[in-house]
């Protein structure tokens, strides 16, 4: 497959065209923002760590039959992916409260929730991605109600998935987000990444954080943590 146009850059992947019309090309970059960009900096070794991992669990979720954008790993840090349109939302899976639901609800993080909670927020950096439900979702057209059910019923089995795949390798998945997109045949199929980035990785005996809240609130040991999760995932 050749590498042809770029034909995005986003803040921690690039995405070509290539000489196939039905497959792009995924570049990971080390490139790091948070708080929608205010804070910038580079996480050496990201690029891999994060194409390595994510396509380690896309071929798990395939293997348990959910469709993923996934095709082949071409290098270190550039996947084979289907062409998809992505659909424009953020897909939040919290298993436990952290981050953000900790905030707005003014729980301490790590506290129990009594059931998986799924959020949904708009992709739009200007807006900084605002929360959005069902109802702004099917007003604004951004997915069929047939198609959020879809989109909802595979969250959740992701969630079962990776949560006890983690588990045994001494993870808890605290939350996550995903996006989905469209084949021109209208499937909807697992899209982006899965990795530290997107993911709160919190390990099972000490509680210590391995992703990308180490980056966001100035922990320190980043790369260590990346590197362990890797470790962990692959045993590389
Ligand atoms: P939050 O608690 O900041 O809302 O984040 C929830 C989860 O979603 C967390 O695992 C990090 C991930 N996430 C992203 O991957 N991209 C984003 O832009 C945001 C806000 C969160």
């Amino acid at each position: 497959m050749e590498k042809r146009t770029q034909l995005y850059e986003g803040k921690a992947k690039k995405i070509f065209a290539t000489d196939k019309p039905d497959y792009f090309i995924v570049e990971y970059k080390d490139d790091a923002t948070a708080g929608n960009g205010a804070k910038r900096g580079s996480i050496a070794g990201k690029g891999e760590i994060n194409n390595r991992v994510t396509n380690h669990l896309m071929r798990l979720l395939e293997k348990e039959g959910v469709p993923t954008h996934y095709v082949k790993e071409l290098s270190p840090i550039e996947t084979l992916v289907k062409v998809v349109k992505i659909i424009p939302l953020e897909v939040i899976v919290r298993n436990i409260a952290a981050g953000s639901l900790a905030k707005r609800l003014g729980l301490p993080e790590g506290a129990a929730l009594k059931k998986t909670v799924l959020e949904y927020c708009y992709k739009d950096d200007a807006l900084g991605d605002p929360m959005v439900n069902n109802y702004h979702i099917a007003a604004m057209g951004w997915a069929g109600e047939d198609e959020l059910a879809v989109i909802a019923g595979y969250s959740f089995t992701i969630n079962t998935i990776l949560s006890n795949y983690l588990k045994d390798l001494g993870i808890v998945l605290i939350d996550f987000k995903l996006e989905f997109g469209k084949t021109p045949s209208g499937a909807i199929i697992l899209a982006d990444e899965i990795s530290p980035d997107t993911c709160r990785f919190w390990d099972s005996k000490t509680g210590e954080k391995l992703d990308k809240d180490r980056f966001r609130r100035d922990m320190g040991g980043v790369e260590e943590a990346y590197h362990e999760v890797l470790k962990r995932l692959i045993g590389a």
